[in-house]
């Protein structure tokens, strides 16, 4: 789906104390080679659900999250071939996706990268673009030894006046294999000096052959990539209050207008709703016979809230649960809250759950998103209630599963499918156990192989893990001064760039 769409809604109060809470931001950045203290043993697994367990991390098989080189990793030339200019749309998780691919095309290209350009978005009147959104020196200074970024095209020379350096707009192919970048484009840009591409989302191939390139990817999505420290204090708010009172879960509920039209499951709204379904459908995605028991069996029919409900109460969550909901606006109303709220009362948003202070601008669009990007991460357990073309929940089970193999609890819509329609037409018995045992077969948060369609982005293990003893010695973990080791090697190799000496002597609590 191309959007994550957020909502904006209104929120009154006062103004709380201004507690720099960096917590949030340290967590994220320290001490990823640690290993996470509660891990979940994988035979409990096997047997039965215990909720208790699902709290804690999942087993990690003595993996860690490395996205540093392993092997020798030059630092980018000091001759650059050309300039790069991106301009990715979709929305933040889109975006972010294509921001990790532009660093790895400039880096194949030996490319100077531009600031990726973040579209705005009329749809979410969002003008904040890349700035606004994420800490640009941050992201600057995280990628130096990968590649060269500059923050806008340079000026340039022309009879005597100055002028903008013009870039000769492309558009890769979707999915595009290195080799268009190294050919193709690399052509072009030796022969104008720099090229846009636009737009630019899916346009690089997610399966690569060189896992060091899969770990920049990693760099860039999981380290380089920091949102604004008012989105991260906003976020670290919101979590703050939550784990007040105990562990809490989140669930990216894509109950949403767009997502029901492109699943196209009409049956269980109104004649009303149904007809802005089909029209939203007509309007943005191709004609498809859809019959909605079939999309339902095979699993494509978004979960509803009470589906939702459902499950968590099978696998033994009680009324007590406190639930973040990470959802833009609910389509069909209350009526599809209702049933889910009888079962957890405990509902929060980040509407309900912020500080006192308007919310309203600051929740808008990309920050909403990244918002709520921040707390499904920090959150104890996750469940996307739709993982097929949703960025959101694809690249946050990506992250959680990198940032320490957080629970994720990923519901497998095609089994459960025909004990919700069993309890439908009234043969409910057993309905609880046999949902606990459709449950107990999935994929709990741990490591795990990627099996087609997942995503790199979704699943980046084993390239960005690393083990301390190894069975293959290609897993094993780069020694603990990776970071001064490039350090010096940057500075060996580049010692006329003025911009070396801003960062030769910085100490870098983050490992990568
Ligand atoms: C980029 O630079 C490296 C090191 O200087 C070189 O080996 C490689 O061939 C270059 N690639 C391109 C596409 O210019
Ligand atoms: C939660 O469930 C218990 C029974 O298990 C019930 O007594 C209690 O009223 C419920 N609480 C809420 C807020 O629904
Ligand atoms: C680097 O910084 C440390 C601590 O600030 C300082 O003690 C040291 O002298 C510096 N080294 C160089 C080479 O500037």
């Amino acid at each position: 789906m191309r959007k994550d769409r957020r909502q904006t809604k209104k929120l009154g109060g006062g103004i709380k104390g201004l507690v720099v809470a960096l917590v949030v931001l340290v967590i994220c950045t320290i001490s990823l080679f640690s290993t996470v203290g509660l891990n979940r043993s994988s035979d409990e697994q096997l047997q039965d659900i215990n909720v208790d367990n699902l709290w804690a991390t999942a087993a990690s098989g003595d993996w860690r999250p490395s996205s540093a080189p392993r092997s020798y990793w030059l630092p980018p030339p000091t001759e650059s071939n050309g300039y790069l200019r991106v301009r990715c749309n979709g929305g933040l998780n889109q975006q972010r996706t294509a921001i990790c691919n532009a660093v790895l095309a400039a880096r194949i290209m030996n490319a100077t990268l531009v600031l990726p350009e973040l579209d705005t978005n009329s749809f979410w009147r969002d003008e904040s673009g890349f700035p606004g959104i994420y800490d640009v020196d941050h992201f600057i200074k995280s990628l130096r030894f990968d590649v060269k970024i500059v923050e806008r095209l340079p000026d340039i020379q022309s009879h005597g006046k100055k002028k903008k350096l013009k870039a000769l707009q492309m558009n890769p192919p979707r999915d595009a294999p290195l080799s268009w970048y190294t050919s193709m484009a690399l052509e072009k840009m030796k022969e104008h000096g720099a090229i846009y591409l636009t737009p630019f989302s899916h346009r690089l191939a997610e399966e690569i052959d060189d896992p060091e390139l899969q770990r920049l990817r990693c760099r860039v999505n999981y380290h380089a990539l920091r949102f604004k420290p008012r989105i991260m204090k906003l976020s670290n708010e919101i979590v703050n209050n939550l784990r007040a009172q105990g562990h809490f879960m989140s669930i990216h509920l894509r109950f949403e207008m767009d997502m029901l039209s492109f699943a196209g499951c009409l049956d269980i709204f109104t004649p009303k709703e149904q007809e802005i379904l089909r029209k939203y459908r007509e309007e943005n995605f191709a004609p498809k016979k859809l019959i909605y028991r079939e999309r339902r069996i095979i699993g494509k029919c978004p979960l509803t809230p009470e589906e939702v409900g459902l499950i968590l109460r099978a696998m033994g969550f009680d009324n007590t649960t406190r639930i973040y909901l990470a959802a833009g606006e609910l389509f069909g109303g209350d009526r599809f809250m209702k049933p889910f709220r009888a079962l957890f009362p405990h509902l929060e948003n980040h509407n309900t759950m912020g500080p006192n202070e308007k919310l309203e601008e600051s929740t808008r669009g990309l920050v909403g998103s990244a918002v709520d990007y921040m707390v499904c991460l920090l959150s104890d357990i996750f469940m996307p209630t739709y993982d097929g073309p949703s960025n959101f929940a694809n690249n946050l089970m990506g992250h959680r599963l990198y940032y320490g193999f957080r629970t994720t609890i990923q519901p497998d819509r095609k089994a459960l499918a025909p004990i919700f329609i069993d309890r439908e037409e009234g043969r409910g018995a057993g309905f609880e156990e046999r949902v606990r045992q459709a449950m107990v077969r999935t994929k709990l948060g741990g490591p795990h192989r990627r099996i087609r369609p997942e995503s790199f982005y979704t699943n980046s293990w084993p390239e960005c893990f690393c083990q301390m003893s190894p069975k293959n010695p290609a897993d094993k973990c780069p020694p603990d001064n990776i970071l001064e080791v490039l350090e010096s090697r940057l500075g060996s190799e580049s010692t006329d760039d003025a911009d070396t000496s801003r960062t030769s002597n910085r100490t870098d609590s983050r490992r990568i």
